[in-house]
């Protein structure tokens, strides 16, 4: 492990950053001025809510320097393309969108198309795209996004492309770069960057760089803001967020939980998400925090990743399943009510027949509301991907297979135990399928479909919703006025 501390972006260069953005502003002012259209950004985001909270970062910068953000690449005269590195898959529409952008660079040779983000902060894949994609006019790796403006400003003014990959592993903490939100009721908020723990099949710590942790007085003020513009949900993002606070100097003394229980502390109509907790760290003192503070939202997503103690081992998770089984019974005893989410991979290498049925018990045992599962993709530079007894796609695919069709199984049982039972659902609007039916969510995260009344507009609402209909991936049910509620 690294001992080099982690890099806080001062407010000078953040300022300088600032400089870029207003030089763009006013070229693209004047720009605006000569052909009466203001200049437009689009922006493709793969990959994880880490990505998803860096694009509306990009997005906040381009609209600063005066973009329009469009949700269409036809008419765009910059693309910023942010990239995924944890599966090949990822990689691959990654690599296959950067390819279908080269029409539009040929139709309009003054379009900037940028990439970013996980894949592009491997050295090959850098290397890669310089040689084989020309029309690519710049790059930047994940801890050099706070300098987007810089990058974008000398690629128009020097005419020439751009390269920016991180010259060290350690990544930084660049605090004040602006935001453009995707939701306004739903706002990410990231604790910490990076991760340190090196599970075997993971990309993730060598594109990330290690464990940092934002200041909680930063946090703090960000959650303020937020629930002062009336966002109802806030994410908290980390790699391992029970590791928050490790890094921070000793005069700061803040874990995770504690950090939780500030944030659930403040005043406002808000409930209160975190994500991801690695099992080996997660603790009673933030299951107790979470039963305690009603802000806190009751869903816990706790990836498993296998259920064979074995492969866990070569996997370096460091917990086994009677650990991790115990974490679930303890969460369960203090919230019974509480959603519980997993990742599973399939076919790590060296998985025997035996050890993936460990997988099927223990899933079987864990009583998940939903799991998500992931074909085993090697990795390079990872240690999985040269391990001996690689598994045959075949096997992996038929793995799979049986593993959907038992969490389907579980989740049909358990759908149907939410029959007759009332929750508070926050609507998200009318259903995809169906615009006579909204859709919303149960705390936990459970989809709800119910009828739309004419008389009002519930979205972006409560609604309390008596289930009376169950399916594998969605409950459906009527809206009751005032009763006791069943929360879940
Ligand atoms: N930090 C989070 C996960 C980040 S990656 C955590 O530890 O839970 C999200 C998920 O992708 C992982 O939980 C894992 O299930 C899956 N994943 C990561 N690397 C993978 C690989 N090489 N092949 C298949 N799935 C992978
Ligand atoms: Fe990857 Fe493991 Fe870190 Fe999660 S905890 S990001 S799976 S190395
Ligand atoms: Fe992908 Fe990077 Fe997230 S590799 S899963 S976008 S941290």
């Amino acid at each position: 492990m690294s001992d080099k501390k982690t890099q806080y972006i001062t407010s000078e260069q953040m300022l300088v950053q600032r400089e870029y953005t207003e030089k763009i502003r006013l070229r693209n002012e004047l720009d605006a001025r000569e052909t009466g259209k203001k200049k437009r950004c689009y922006v493709r985001t793969f990959g994880c809510q880490q990505n998803e909270a860096d694009s509306e970062r990009l997005a906040g910068m381009a609209s600063e320097m005066g973009y329009e953000i469009t949700d269409s690449e036809q008419d765009a005269d910059l693309i910023l393309i942010n990239t995924c590195a944890v599966r090949e898959h990822a990689e691959e529409r990654a690599l296959s969108i950067t390819g279908q952008f080269k029409h539009l660079k040929e139709k309009n040779p003054s379009l900037l198309i940028g990439i970013c983000g996980c894949m592009v902060s491997q050295e090959t894949r850098k290397e890669r795209i310089k040689h084989s994609y020309p029309y690519v006019s710049f790059l930047f790796g994940t801890s050099m996004l706070y300098r987007f403006p810089e990058i974008l400003y000398r690629c128009i003014q020097e005419q020439k492309r751009q390269f920016y990959l991180d010259a060290g592993d350690v990544g930084n903490i660049a605090e004040g770069m602006p935001v453009r939100r995707a939701s306004d009721r739903q706002a990410w908020v990231s604790v910490m960057y990076g991760c340190n723990n090196f599970c075997t099949y993971c990309i993730v710590p060598y594109v990330r760089g290690r464990e940092r942790s934002r200041h909680p007085s930063c946090i703090l003020e960000e959650c303020r803001q937020l629930i002062e513009q009336g966002y109802r949900e806030i994410t908290l993002l980390g790699q391992n967020v029970n590791s928050y606070g490790k890094d921070l100097s000793d005069d700061i003394r803040m874990d995770f939980p504690d950090l939780l229980a500030q944030i659930c502390s403040l005043p406002g109509d808000f409930k209160v998400h975190f994500m991801t907790s690695h099992p080996k760290d997660a603790s009673k003192k933030l299951i107790n925090v979470m039963a305690e503070n009603e802000k806190a939202a009751k869903h816990f997503h706790l990836p498993l990743q296998s259920g064979s103690d074995r492969v866990l081992s070569a996997m370096n998770r460091r917990y086994t399943i009677a650990d991790y089984l115990e974490i679930l019974r303890y969460m369960r005893e203090k919230m019974p009510d509480i959603t519980v989410t997993s990742d599973i991979i399939v076919g790590f290498p060296t998985e025997t027949e035996a050890e993936f049925e460990d997988t099927l018990t223990a899933v079987a045992a864990a009583q998940y509301d939903q799991i998500f599962t992931f074909l085993y993709s090697p990795r390079t530079g990872t240690p999985a991907a040269v391990m001996e007894g690689q598994i045959p796609e075949k096997i992996k695919q038929s793995r799979m297979q049986r593993l959907l069709d038992l969490q389907n199984s579980i989740l049909a049982d358990r759908n149907r135990a939410c029959i007759g039972r009332t929750y508070r659902i926050l609507v998200e609007g009318r259903s995809r399928g169906d615009d006579a039916m909204y859709a919303g969510r149960t705390e936990g995260g459970k989809l709800v479909h119910f009828p739309v009344s004419e008389d009002e507009d519930l979205t972006g609402r409560i609604a309390l919703v008596r289930i009376t209909d169950a399916a594998i991936y969605h409950l459906s049910g009527e809206r009751v006025s005032d009763t006791d509620v069943d929360e879940g």
